[in-house]
Protein backbone atom coordinates (compact mmCIF):
# COMPACT_ATOMS: atom_id res chain seq x y z
CA UNK A 1 0.00 0.00 0.00
CA UNK A 2 1.47 3.26 -0.74
CA UNK A 3 1.58 5.95 1.49
CA UNK A 4 -0.81 7.87 -0.08
CA UNK A 5 -3.06 4.75 0.51
CA UNK A 6 -2.03 4.43 4.00
CA UNK A 7 -3.09 7.76 4.94
CA UNK A 8 -6.41 7.78 3.59
CA UNK A 9 -7.23 4.29 5.45
CA UNK A 10 -6.12 5.76 8.84
CA UNK A 11 -8.60 8.68 8.05
CA UNK A 12 -11.09 6.42 7.32
CA UNK A 13 -10.27 4.44 10.59
CA UNK A 14 -10.06 7.81 12.64
CA UNK A 15 -13.85 8.53 11.27
CA UNK A 16 -14.92 5.73 12.90
CA UNK A 17 -12.81 5.63 16.04
CA UNK A 18 -15.03 5.36 19.42
CA UNK A 19 -13.87 5.07 22.94
CA UNK A 20 -16.38 4.16 25.89
CA UNK A 21 -14.13 4.33 28.99
CA UNK A 22 -10.87 6.64 29.66
CA UNK A 23 -8.78 3.47 29.21
CA UNK A 24 -10.27 2.91 26.04
CA UNK A 25 -9.60 6.51 25.00
CA UNK A 26 -5.98 6.04 26.12
CA UNK A 27 -5.75 2.81 23.69
CA UNK A 28 -6.48 4.61 21.14
CA UNK A 29 -4.20 7.19 21.45
CA UNK A 30 -1.14 5.01 21.95
CA UNK A 31 -2.17 3.16 18.42
CA UNK A 32 -2.54 6.28 16.74
CA UNK A 33 0.13 8.68 18.29
CA UNK A 34 2.05 6.94 20.49
CA UNK A 35 5.56 5.97 19.83
CA UNK A 36 4.61 3.70 17.57
CA UNK A 37 1.39 4.35 16.86
CA UNK A 38 -0.22 3.65 13.40
CA UNK A 39 0.49 7.99 12.45
CA UNK A 40 3.79 7.91 14.04
CA UNK A 41 5.35 5.11 11.95
CA UNK A 42 3.77 7.24 8.76
CA UNK A 43 6.59 9.68 9.27
CA UNK A 44 9.19 7.10 9.63
CA UNK A 45 8.16 5.91 6.12
CA UNK A 46 7.82 9.56 5.04
CA UNK A 47 11.79 9.99 5.54
CA UNK A 48 12.25 7.85 2.57
CA UNK A 49 9.95 9.03 0.09
CA UNK A 50 10.50 10.71 -3.26
CA UNK A 51 11.85 14.49 -2.91
CA UNK A 52 8.51 15.37 -5.41
CA UNK A 53 6.11 13.53 -3.90
CA UNK A 54 7.02 15.19 0.07
CA UNK A 55 5.63 18.32 -0.62
CA UNK A 56 1.48 16.95 -1.52
CA UNK A 57 2.45 13.68 1.16
CA UNK A 58 3.53 16.38 4.34
CA UNK A 59 0.71 18.05 4.10
CA UNK A 60 -1.68 15.36 3.48
CA UNK A 61 0.44 13.51 6.50
CA UNK A 62 -0.17 16.96 9.02
CA UNK A 63 -3.35 16.95 8.53
CA UNK A 64 -4.29 13.58 9.45
CA UNK A 65 -1.93 14.31 12.36
CA UNK A 66 -4.04 17.26 13.19
CA UNK A 67 -7.32 15.27 12.66
CA UNK A 68 -5.84 12.29 15.03
CA UNK A 69 -5.07 15.02 17.53
CA UNK A 70 -8.61 16.34 17.42
CA UNK A 71 -10.09 13.23 17.40
CA UNK A 72 -8.47 12.66 20.37
CA UNK A 73 -9.02 16.05 22.41
CA UNK A 74 -12.99 14.70 21.41
CA UNK A 75 -12.79 11.08 22.33
CA UNK A 76 -11.46 12.44 25.67
CA UNK A 77 -14.41 15.33 26.65
CA UNK A 78 -16.79 12.69 25.05
CA UNK A 79 -15.65 10.55 28.03
CA UNK A 80 -15.64 13.28 30.14
CA UNK A 81 -19.22 13.65 29.29
CA UNK A 82 -20.39 10.62 30.14
CA UNK A 83 -18.90 10.35 33.37
CA UNK A 84 -20.75 13.25 34.45
CA UNK A 85 -23.69 12.27 33.04
CA UNK A 86 -23.99 9.28 35.12
CA UNK A 87 -22.50 10.61 38.25
CA UNK A 88 -19.58 8.93 39.68
CA UNK A 89 -18.72 5.68 38.76
CA UNK A 90 -20.46 3.38 41.41
CA UNK A 91 -19.49 -0.44 41.27
CA UNK A 92 -23.41 -1.94 41.61
CA UNK A 93 -21.87 -5.22 42.26
CA UNK A 94 -20.11 -3.98 45.21
CA UNK A 95 -21.95 -4.97 49.09
CA UNK A 96 -24.20 -2.28 50.13
CA UNK A 97 -23.33 -0.53 53.24
CA UNK A 98 -26.45 -1.09 55.39
CA UNK A 99 -27.90 2.25 56.99
CA UNK A 100 -28.30 1.01 60.58
CA UNK A 101 -32.51 0.50 61.08
CA UNK A 102 -34.51 1.63 64.18
CA UNK A 103 -36.94 -0.93 66.19
CA UNK A 104 -39.91 -0.10 67.93
CA UNK A 105 -40.05 0.15 71.58
CA UNK A 106 -41.22 -3.33 73.03
CA UNK A 107 -44.19 -1.03 74.49
CA UNK A 108 -45.28 0.21 71.33
CA UNK A 109 -45.16 -3.44 69.89
CA UNK A 110 -47.13 -5.04 72.58
CA UNK A 111 -49.55 -1.90 72.68
CA UNK A 112 -50.13 -2.52 69.33
CA UNK A 113 -50.47 -6.55 68.85
CA UNK A 114 -53.35 -5.36 71.75
CA UNK A 115 -54.70 -3.01 69.70
CA UNK A 116 -54.89 -5.19 66.60
CA UNK A 117 -56.79 -7.91 68.51
CA UNK A 118 -59.53 -5.94 69.41
CA UNK A 119 -60.10 -3.86 66.70
CA UNK A 120 -60.51 -6.97 64.67
CA UNK A 121 -63.65 -7.98 66.69
CA UNK A 122 -65.13 -4.38 66.42
CA UNK A 123 -63.71 -2.47 69.11
CA UNK A 124 -62.80 1.82 68.15
CA UNK A 125 -59.63 2.72 69.82
CA UNK A 126 -60.15 6.11 71.86
CA UNK A 127 -58.60 8.70 73.79
CA UNK A 128 -58.17 11.05 76.93
CA UNK A 129 -56.57 13.63 78.44
CA UNK A 130 -53.13 12.44 80.81
CA UNK A 131 -53.85 15.74 82.68
CA UNK A 132 -57.42 14.60 84.32
CA UNK A 133 -59.89 16.14 86.39
CA UNK A 134 -60.98 14.06 89.67
CA UNK A 135 -64.03 13.73 88.22
CA UNK A 136 -63.10 11.70 85.07
CA UNK A 137 -60.58 9.80 87.17
CA UNK A 138 -62.41 9.32 90.23
CA UNK A 139 -65.87 10.45 90.61
CA UNK A 140 -67.77 9.18 88.33
CA UNK A 141 -66.59 6.01 88.72
CA UNK A 142 -67.89 5.69 91.80
CA UNK A 143 -65.22 6.48 94.21
CA UNK A 144 -66.28 8.78 96.76
CA UNK A 145 -64.77 11.63 98.51
CA UNK A 146 -63.07 9.35 101.21
CA UNK A 147 -63.36 6.46 99.67
CA UNK A 148 -60.84 4.42 101.10
CA UNK A 149 -60.72 2.75 97.53
CA UNK A 150 -58.31 6.27 96.40
CA UNK A 151 -55.37 5.02 98.71
CA UNK A 152 -55.01 2.01 95.92
CA UNK A 153 -53.67 4.88 93.49
CA UNK A 154 -50.98 7.29 94.55
CA UNK A 155 -51.66 10.04 92.78
CA UNK A 156 -49.96 13.27 91.33
CA UNK A 157 -51.77 16.23 92.01
CA UNK A 158 -51.16 19.21 88.93
CA UNK A 159 -50.86 22.77 90.29
CA UNK A 160 -53.55 24.74 89.17
CA UNK A 161 -52.94 28.22 87.95
CA UNK A 162 -51.56 31.09 90.22
CA UNK A 163 -54.11 31.14 92.81
CA UNK A 164 -56.03 27.96 92.64
CA UNK A 165 -55.59 24.98 94.23
CA UNK A 166 -54.37 22.05 92.27
CA UNK A 167 -56.61 19.69 93.81
CA UNK A 168 -58.98 18.74 90.77
CA UNK A 169 -56.58 18.09 88.44
CA UNK A 170 -54.34 14.94 88.65
CA UNK A 171 -52.44 12.95 86.02
CA UNK A 172 -54.67 9.89 85.72
CA UNK A 173 -53.75 6.94 87.36
CA UNK A 174 -55.82 4.80 85.00
CA UNK A 175 -57.29 4.63 81.75
CA UNK A 176 -60.45 3.88 82.92
CA UNK A 177 -60.91 7.85 82.92
CA UNK A 178 -61.18 7.47 79.38
CA UNK A 179 -64.63 4.97 79.72
CA UNK A 180 -66.17 8.13 81.57
CA UNK A 181 -65.28 9.97 79.25
CA UNK A 182 -66.75 7.93 75.75
CA UNK A 183 -69.59 7.35 78.28
CA UNK A 184 -70.41 10.83 78.29
CA UNK A 185 -70.59 11.47 74.96
CA UNK A 186 -71.54 8.64 73.03
CA UNK A 187 -74.77 6.65 73.22
CA UNK A 188 -74.35 2.72 73.01
CA UNK A 189 -73.52 0.50 71.74
CA UNK A 190 -69.98 1.38 73.15
CA UNK A 191 -67.59 -0.98 71.69
CA UNK A 192 -63.97 0.83 72.67
CA UNK A 193 -60.54 -0.13 74.05
CA UNK A 194 -58.48 2.98 75.14
CA UNK A 195 -54.66 2.59 75.49
CA UNK A 196 -52.15 5.32 77.09
CA UNK A 197 -49.57 6.59 79.95
CA UNK A 198 -50.82 6.32 83.58
CA UNK A 199 -48.35 8.10 86.62
CA UNK A 200 -48.76 6.81 90.28
CA UNK A 201 -46.98 8.05 92.65
CA UNK A 202 -44.51 5.40 93.97
CA UNK A 203 -40.66 4.78 93.92
CA UNK A 204 -39.10 2.95 91.30
CA UNK A 205 -37.66 0.16 91.51
CA UNK A 206 -37.43 -2.82 89.06
CA UNK A 207 -40.71 -4.02 89.95
CA UNK A 208 -42.32 -0.96 89.80
CA UNK A 209 -42.67 2.37 88.22
CA UNK A 210 -44.30 5.83 88.62
CA UNK A 211 -45.10 5.84 84.75
CA UNK A 212 -46.64 3.29 82.91
CA UNK A 213 -49.19 2.30 80.33
CA UNK A 214 -52.68 0.48 80.31
CA UNK A 215 -55.20 -0.06 78.00
CA UNK A 216 -58.22 -0.07 78.78
CA UNK A 217 -61.72 -2.09 77.70
CA UNK A 218 -65.43 -1.28 77.75
CA UNK A 219 -68.71 -2.81 75.98
CA UNK A 220 -71.95 -1.10 76.76
CA UNK A 221 -75.09 -2.28 74.75
CA UNK A 222 -78.38 -4.17 75.73
CA UNK A 223 -77.77 -7.65 77.30
CA UNK A 224 -74.19 -7.56 77.95
CA UNK A 225 -73.56 -10.43 80.22
CA UNK A 226 -70.23 -11.44 81.90
CA UNK A 227 -70.17 -14.27 79.89
CA UNK A 228 -69.73 -11.87 76.89
CA UNK A 229 -66.92 -10.23 78.96
CA UNK A 230 -64.99 -13.51 79.69
CA UNK A 231 -65.28 -15.27 76.11
CA UNK A 232 -63.95 -11.86 75.11
CA UNK A 233 -61.18 -11.81 77.41
CA UNK A 234 -60.25 -15.61 76.47
CA UNK A 235 -60.53 -14.51 72.73
CA UNK A 236 -57.68 -12.09 73.57
CA UNK A 237 -55.66 -14.18 75.76
CA UNK A 238 -54.86 -16.81 72.98
CA UNK A 239 -54.73 -14.12 70.27
CA UNK A 240 -51.97 -12.50 72.35
CA UNK A 241 -50.44 -15.92 73.81
CA UNK A 242 -51.63 -18.73 71.74
CA UNK A 243 -54.60 -21.03 71.12
CA UNK A 244 -53.19 -23.45 74.35
CA UNK A 245 -53.49 -20.83 77.27
CA UNK A 246 -56.25 -20.83 79.63
CA UNK A 247 -57.85 -18.12 81.61
CA UNK A 248 -59.81 -17.94 85.19
CA UNK A 249 -61.76 -15.01 87.30
CA UNK A 250 -60.98 -14.52 90.49
CA UNK A 251 -63.67 -12.21 92.24
CA UNK A 252 -62.12 -9.02 93.80
CA UNK A 253 -63.06 -5.62 93.90
CA UNK A 254 -63.27 -2.15 91.90
CA UNK A 255 -65.22 0.24 92.69
CA UNK A 256 -66.42 0.85 89.26
CA UNK A 257 -67.62 -2.79 88.65
CA UNK A 258 -69.75 -5.14 90.30
CA UNK A 259 -69.33 -7.96 90.23
CA UNK A 260 -65.69 -7.48 89.65
CA UNK A 261 -62.42 -9.90 88.70
CA UNK A 262 -59.16 -10.56 88.37
CA UNK A 263 -58.07 -12.53 85.38
CA UNK A 264 -55.43 -15.34 85.38
CA UNK A 265 -53.96 -16.74 82.85
CA UNK A 266 -52.47 -20.11 82.47
CA UNK A 267 -48.58 -19.46 83.08
CA UNK A 268 -47.26 -18.76 79.30
CA UNK A 269 -43.55 -19.07 79.98
CA UNK A 270 -44.05 -22.89 81.57
CA UNK A 271 -47.36 -24.10 80.09
CA UNK A 272 -49.04 -23.80 83.83
CA UNK A 273 -46.40 -26.34 85.54
CA UNK A 274 -44.90 -23.69 87.70
CA UNK A 275 -41.87 -21.31 86.97
CA UNK A 276 -40.43 -18.51 89.08
CA UNK A 277 -42.54 -16.48 86.66
CA UNK A 278 -46.10 -17.75 88.11
CA UNK A 279 -44.53 -18.28 91.48
CA UNK A 280 -44.78 -22.18 90.99
CA UNK A 281 -48.66 -21.62 91.03
CA UNK A 282 -49.01 -22.06 87.17
CA UNK A 283 -51.17 -18.88 86.65
CA UNK A 284 -50.66 -15.48 86.18
CA UNK A 285 -52.54 -12.15 86.63
CA UNK A 286 -52.87 -10.15 83.51
CA UNK A 287 -55.89 -7.97 84.21
CA UNK A 288 -58.73 -6.84 85.88
CA UNK A 289 -62.27 -6.67 85.31
CA UNK A 290 -65.70 -6.36 85.91
CA UNK A 291 -69.38 -5.74 84.88
CA UNK A 292 -69.94 -1.71 84.85
CA UNK A 293 -71.70 -0.40 87.85
CA UNK A 294 -74.56 0.88 87.03
CA UNK A 295 -74.19 3.84 89.38
CA UNK A 296 -71.16 4.52 87.16
CA UNK A 297 -73.96 3.96 84.10
CA UNK A 298 -75.85 6.62 85.85
CA UNK A 299 -73.18 8.67 86.12
CA UNK A 300 -71.94 9.22 82.69
CA UNK A 301 -76.09 9.34 81.17
CA UNK A 302 -76.65 6.08 80.39
CA UNK A 303 -79.90 4.12 81.95
CA UNK A 304 -78.90 1.03 83.78
CA UNK A 305 -82.14 -0.18 83.47
CA UNK A 306 -81.82 -0.21 79.73
CA UNK A 307 -78.00 -1.08 78.92
CA UNK A 308 -75.36 -2.70 80.77
CA UNK A 309 -71.68 -3.20 80.07
CA UNK A 310 -68.50 -4.80 80.72
CA UNK A 311 -65.05 -3.23 81.46
CA UNK A 312 -61.48 -4.58 81.60
CA UNK A 313 -58.08 -3.01 82.17
CA UNK A 314 -54.04 -4.12 81.66
CA UNK A 315 -51.46 -2.88 82.25
CA UNK A 316 -49.29 -2.96 79.31
CA UNK A 317 -45.65 -3.61 80.77
CA UNK A 318 -47.53 -6.73 82.54
CA UNK A 319 -48.00 -8.26 79.23
CA UNK A 320 -44.91 -7.24 77.21
CA UNK A 321 -42.88 -8.62 80.75
CA UNK A 322 -45.07 -12.33 79.92
CA UNK A 323 -43.73 -12.28 76.29
CA UNK A 324 -40.50 -10.67 76.71
CA UNK A 325 -39.63 -11.18 80.69
CA UNK A 326 -37.67 -7.74 80.66
CA UNK A 327 -36.33 -8.69 84.73
CA UNK A 328 -36.48 -4.74 85.25
CA UNK A 329 -39.64 -2.10 84.52
CA UNK A 330 -36.94 0.73 84.33
CA UNK A 331 -34.94 -0.71 81.16
CA UNK A 332 -38.38 0.72 79.16
CA UNK A 333 -37.52 4.12 80.15
CA UNK A 334 -33.88 4.24 80.28
CA UNK A 335 -33.89 3.26 75.95
CA UNK A 336 -30.82 2.39 75.93
CA UNK A 337 -30.02 0.94 72.03
CA UNK A 338 -28.52 -2.14 73.46
CA UNK A 339 -32.17 -3.07 74.92
CA UNK A 340 -34.04 -1.99 72.37
CA UNK A 341 -32.36 -3.25 68.97
CA UNK A 342 -33.60 -6.85 70.92
CA UNK A 343 -37.19 -6.39 70.01
CA UNK A 344 -36.30 -5.60 65.45
CA UNK A 345 -38.24 -9.24 65.36
CA UNK A 346 -41.04 -9.40 67.51
CA UNK A 347 -41.71 -13.21 68.93
CA UNK A 348 -45.34 -12.82 68.04
CA UNK A 349 -47.40 -15.90 66.28
CA UNK A 350 -49.60 -14.38 64.52
N1 LIG B 1 -58.41 0.76 86.55
C1 LIG B 1 -57.90 -0.45 87.15
C2 LIG B 1 -56.47 -0.22 87.62
O1 LIG B 1 -55.85 0.69 87.20
C3 LIG B 1 -57.91 -1.57 86.16
C4 LIG B 1 -59.28 -2.01 85.86
C5 LIG B 1 -59.90 -2.98 86.63
C6 LIG B 1 -59.99 -1.43 84.81
C7 LIG B 1 -61.17 -3.40 86.38
C8 LIG B 1 -61.28 -1.86 84.56
C9 LIG B 1 -61.86 -2.84 85.35
O2 LIG B 1 -62.01 -1.36 83.57
O3 LIG B 1 -63.12 -3.25 85.07
O4 LIG B 1 -55.99 -0.98 88.41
Amino acid sequence: MSLMDRVAALEAELDKAKARTAEEVEQFRVAMLGRNGAVTELFDAFKTVAVEEKKLLGQRMNKLKQLAQARFEELKDGVGETAIATGPQIDLTAPSLTEPTGSLHPITIVRQRIVGIFSRIGYTVSNGPEVEDDHHNFGALNFAPDHPARDMQDTFFVAGPEGTSGADRALRTHTSSVQVRVMENSKPPIRTISPGRVYRNEAISARAHCMFHQVEGLYVDKGVSFADLKGTLDHFAKSMFGAEVKIRLRPSYFPFTEPSAEVDMSCSICGGSGCSICKHSGWVEIMGCGMVDPAVLSNCGIDPEVFSGFAFGMGVERIAQLIYRVPDLRMYWENDVRFLEQFKAAPFRS
